[in-house]
């Protein structure tokens, strides 16, 4: 652990927003750590252009598009993003490609990616796709948690999610990935929606590190539909960890970071599209 220096993220799209930004339920981040500019998600919709030109964020300088799974609302923009991000190479699971509906009240709705996102990533040369099939290293100390291991009974995808309109077929979701920082602090977590669930992605780059300490955790937690019993459980999960701070995001909803705010010791701050924050 001897990397020290600040980590910059910048939320790009959010289901809130500050003044002046646009919301939308997406998620989007600019993150800059270790010397590499990675975009992380690339929304669902307009809010993405339009708070990306108020941040002022230069999309030539990506150097990695990371997809944390392949969600509708996490792929709306690769199509733009990549137009505009020449040198940037792309890292996600293969799964990201999966055809997949979310169910209610039998109305099967699609949830993969946009046929248009899709073409542009199959356009692109072999050598700017890196496949996230096991844990990827992006740059020193920055990693991708490839796929991962479902430990927790409790930590189930999050949704009524199936790879079939019928209903038949659950779907896993294991192209989830998380990213993770080693800081002079401990680790810093960066989910996109956790259908792996936190504690299980935490878990896994335990299995990944010696490291121990968990500085952050930010993003998408995937709690707004989800019983208190498993808010209750995830806390308590966190709390045992000792993390440091917690930035809730997107799908993780107001309820989950009340019950965080009356659960946890730690700092816990929604993010909102247009906030900067540095983590340690
Ligand atoms: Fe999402
Ligand atoms: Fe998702």
């Amino acid at each position: 652990m001897k990397h020290s220096d600040t980590i910059h993220i910048t939320v790009i799209v959010d289901n809130s927003a500050l003044p002046g930004f646009a919301s939308e339920h997406g998620f989007s981040l600019w993150i800059e750590a270790r010397g590499v500019k990675i975009l992380f998600d690339a929304g669902l919709g307009s809010a993405f252009s339009r708070n990306r030109e108020r941040l002022g964020i230069d999309l030539s300088e990506t150097d990695w598009l990371v997809l944390s799974h392949g969600h509708y609302d996490h792929t709306g923009n690769i199509a733009p993003a990549l137009e505009a991000a020449p040198k940037a190479k792309v890292c996600l699971h293969p799964g990201a490609f999966t055809d997949r509906w979310s169910i209610r009240g039998g109305v099967a709705k699609p949830t993969m990616m946009p046929e248009a996102s899709r073409r542009a990533l199959e356009a692109l040369p072999e050598g700017r796709m890196v496949y996230a099939e096991g844990p990827v290293e992006l740059a020193p100390g920055v990693h991708l948690t490839g796929p991962v291991p479902r430990r927790n009974a409790f930590e189930d995808p999050g949704g009524p999610f199936y790879l079939d309109t019928e209903g038949k077929r659950p779907d896993p979701i294991e192209d989830d990935l998380s990213l993770w920082i080693e800081t002079k602090e401990g680790i810093s977590v960066i989910a996109g929606c956790c259908h792996s669930g936190i504690l299980n992605t935490i878990q896994h780059i335990f299995t990944l590190t010696p490291e121990r300490r968990v500085a952050s955790v930010m993003g998408g937690l995937h709690l707004s539909k989800a019983s208190d019993d498993r808010i209750v459980n995830t806390a308590e999960g966190l709390r045992r960890l000792d993390v440091g701070r917690v930035v809730t995001s997107h799908c993780t909803g107001e309820g989950a970071t009340e019950r965080f705010r009356e659960l946890l010791a730690c700092p816990i701050e929604a993010s909102r599209a247009g906030m900067q924050l540095t983590l340690p």
